[in-house]
């Protein structure tokens, strides 16, 4: 019988992924996990622990007395916060990680879901159609431990055959959680910004081609990824996938037909850099030919559904 733990499960990812699970496995199969204790307002269908991951004993606990089968660690700090205190963002994403890994060793928990990011590539990586296989040269402290934990992943499976399975995710943009700390955050907050009738100070200059995906897209890549079968996982470190790639100056355009007055500034930060020294689109093949893998929202796609929906689910 399955029993799930998700970690992290307050934060954007984790709000939508933790009830997709519900509804996949039962509400009674989930335990939802979080450091902050308010998110335990969100998880009024399924249980819910406040858990600091770092606490390998806490850990510990909620696996042996939860009988664990399934654990999603989803904590992590992005790129962005990450650079502005880089030891605390390697300690987190690196420690939870090893504190995962060495539990699910330790008590034989089935299957890992562990989030990679487009952000193990640097500016040396190939910057179109970025391949699974680019050469990777990360210059963020998140990048780095991304790439590193991609390493630690595929040594826990190869050495002691812990089943961790990952995703290189894009900037993953959805209206019923709020993007924190990373570098494509602006393409959650534009939607928050037109429907509030505000102008958007646009962090990265209007041409900046990142890889983004919708949360919808998102969530399913991850519960196909975990359902395949496990012989046709040839990725053990982490899976290139890709949804859509577009500048904030095109999000514009696809936002006007809805908010004809709706006004971007650009005043580009030091994210600018962190954004240029990312793929403008990413290379899946691995994924679609391993396990399927297909997206199925574009820009246009993706802003229809949010329009449609954001305002209300934030009362604006
Ligand atoms: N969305 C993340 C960030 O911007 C990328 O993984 O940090």
């Amino acid at each position: 019988m399955d029993r799930i733990l998700v970690i992290g499960a307050g934060g954007q990812l984790g709000t939508e992924l933790t009830k997709a699970l519900a509804q996949k496995y039962g509400n009674d199969k989930i335990i939802a996990t979080d450091f902050q204790e308010t998110a335990k307002s969100k998880f009024e269908y399924c249980s819910f622990q406040t858990l600091n991951v770092m606490d390998k004993a806490a850990l510990v606990n909620i696996v042996a007395q939860e009988h664990i089968t399934q654990i999603y660690h989803l904590a992590a700090i992005l790129s962005a916060s990450g650079e502005k205190n880089p030891l605390q963002a390697w300690d987190l994403n690196i420690g939870s990680l090893l504190n995962v890994l060495e539990v699910a060793r330790e008590y034989k928990v089935e299957k890992i879901f562990w989030p990679s990011s487009i952000a193990v590539f640097g500016p040396h990586s190939e910057k179109q159609n970025t391949p699974q296989q680019a050469y990777k040269d990360p210059n963020t402290v998140y990048g780095i431990s991304k790439l590193a934990g991609e390493h630690w992943c595929e040594y826990y499976f190869n050495k002691y055959g812990v089943d961790v399975r990952s995703l290189r995710y894009p900037g993953l943009i959805g209206y019923k959680s709020m993007a924190g700390g990373g570098t494509t955050d602006y393409a959650v907050d534009i939607y928050h910004k037109a429907a509030k009738a505000e102008k958007l100070i646009c962090f990265l200059k209007e041409d900046t081609y990142l890889p983004m995906m919708y949360m919808q897209d998102a969530v399913n890549a991850t519960l196909q990824l975990m359902e395949a079968p496990k012989e046709n996982i040839t990725i053990r470190n982490s899976y290139n996938i890709a949804g859509m790639s577009f500048s904030p100056k095109e999000m514009h355009e696809s936002l006007l037909p809805y908010y004809p007055k709706f006004e971007m500034e650009y005043q580009p930060d030091f994210r600018q850099a962190i954004a240029d020294s990312w793929p403008n689109s990413i290379d899946d093949q691995c994924a679609k030919k391993d396990w399927d893998w297909k997206p199925a929202f574009d820009l246009n796609a993706m802003t229809a559904v949010i329009v449609k929906n954001l305002p209300a689910y934030f009362k604006y």
